[in-house]
């Protein structure tokens, strides 16, 4: 008899869990996961934030009750306070529609599913959604299963030197007034590469005379360069300089460590208070219908983290601890290939920001290295630099240089 299933096509898995999973099943000592993005500690340990554990003691003895539909009040309040200063023009003024979301991934489908219902109320044409080429993986489908027609915009340019301002300004200048633009507030995944405050300027200019929409997906506030406020200049520039709308995804899952917990926010900053509780009142149905409510767990160690001043200056220096860990990897890293002479172009390593760097090996090399050395890193040797670690990066650097040497002696 015929199921209701028939007609559904296979999806092949994810490939950055795969990876890990392959990783997982991998019995050899010497194994090194560079694929997932997720901070790991000098011994390559999963590190629960010294902030965090003071702010779990905090929250020990709350009650299991169900929260607000749009998330406990005080991690929003506390979130968006973080997010754009303390006397924001756009807090005060109550401009700020907002709910909390399933980490950065949740924040994205929810500000996602809002614009699409804001369009089609507006019965205009489903906007464009554009996201940088290259981008974090889930980008595409996120925006696409919504409904979104979803096109890229180079980013990276060809000789990977650097962001491709020629042809992203070329494409948002041609973008039709309301497309959707994804930004990275900071440490683009997967290129590493971040605009220059002037080339943000550039580029907000663009976006402010087209009328163009900017989402910023901020997963990584406070990692990139040890200091949130440094790491947050970009949004805040677009939406209290340049007083643009824009939806803020803010994910708690790599600044707090707090990556299974899911905790994030979505924020749209509107041009008046009358919009932002239309605004509001929308996304409450759209979490009601989702998940009825947020869970609690994350949203309130946040709210604990970041509603103390001790604990929260205990925060501060985390972000140093963990930028600052990754930034001494690049360099081991760089340093190592340097000293073994290994044919390349590798300076891009230290110059580039954040938790990844794509190292230019090709497909074959990068499955040499799986396979032979069992270093896992993703198919286009994008490597997430905090899988590597003072016992670890020089086995890395040797590997590499062996299977690039390896691959010209062949050819
Ligand atoms: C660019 C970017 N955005 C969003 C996310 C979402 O992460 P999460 O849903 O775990 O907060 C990630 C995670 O890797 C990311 O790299």
């Amino acid at each position: 008899m015929a199921s209701l299933f028939d007609s559904v096509p296979y999806t092949p898995p994810d490939a950055i869990f795969e990876l890990t999973k392959t990783y997982n099943a991998d019995p050899s000592p010497q194994k090194v996961n560079l694929g997932q993005g997720t901070y790991k500690d000098e011994d390559g340990r999963p590190w629960i934030l010294p902030a965090v554990a003071a702010a779990k003691e905090k929250v020990r003895s709350a009650n299991h009750e169900y929260l607000p539909i749009l998330g406990l009040a005080e991690f929003r309040a506390r979130a968006l306070e973080l997010l754009f200063g303390g006397d924001a023009d756009v807090t005060k003024q109550r401009r700020v529609a907002s709910c909390q979301a399933l980490s950065g991934t949740g924040a994205l489908h929810t500000a996602g599913t809002m614009l699409y219902r804001a369009a089609q109320v507006g019965k205009e044409t489903i906007p464009t959604v554009y996201i940088t080429n290259p981008s974090w993986s889930n980008h595409r489908q996120v925006f696409e299963s919504i409904g979104f027609p979803v096109r890229e915009f180079n980013y990276t340019a060809a000789d990977n030197s650097g962001v491709d301002m020629d042809s992203l300004t070329e494409t948002l200048t041609q973008a039709p007034p309301h497309s959707i633009l994804v930004f990275h507030a900071s440490a683009h995944n997967p290129s590493g590469w971040d605009p220059t405050v002037e080339q943000w300027k550039t580029i907000g200019k663009i976006v402010k005379d087209r009328n163009l929409f900017p989402i910023f997906d901020a997963a990584y506030l406070g990692m990139t360069s040890g200091n949130f406020n440094t790491d947050a200049w970009t949004l805040r520039y677009f939406i209290n300089d340049l007083n643009t709308e824009a939806a803020v995804c803010i994910s708690f899952a790599k600044s707090m460590g707090l990556y299974g917990e899911r905790i994030g926010l979505c924020a749209f900053v509107t041009s008046s208070r009358t919009t932002a509780t239309a605004v509001e009142s929308t996304l409450a149905q759209l979490i009601r219908v989702e998940i009825s409510n947020p869970p609690a767990f994350g949203a309130r160690v946040v709210a604990a983290v970041l509603g103390n001043e001790d604990i929260r200056a205990e925060w501060a220096r985390n972000l140093v601890t963990m930028s600052g860990r990754i930034k001494g990897m690049r360099e081991a890293l760089y340093e190592g290939l340097v000293e073994l002479g290994t044919p390349g172009k590798w300076k891009r390593i230290t110059e580039q920001k954040g938790m990844f760097c794509i190292l230019g090996l090709s497909l074959e090399a990068v499955s040499h290295l799986r396979e032979k050395y069992h270093i896992y890193m993703a198919d286009s040797s994008r490597v997430s630099i905090a899988g590597l670690n003072p016992g670890n990066v020089r086995y890395v650097a040797e590997c590499i240089d062996k299977t690039v040497r390896e691959k010209q002696a062949r050819q």
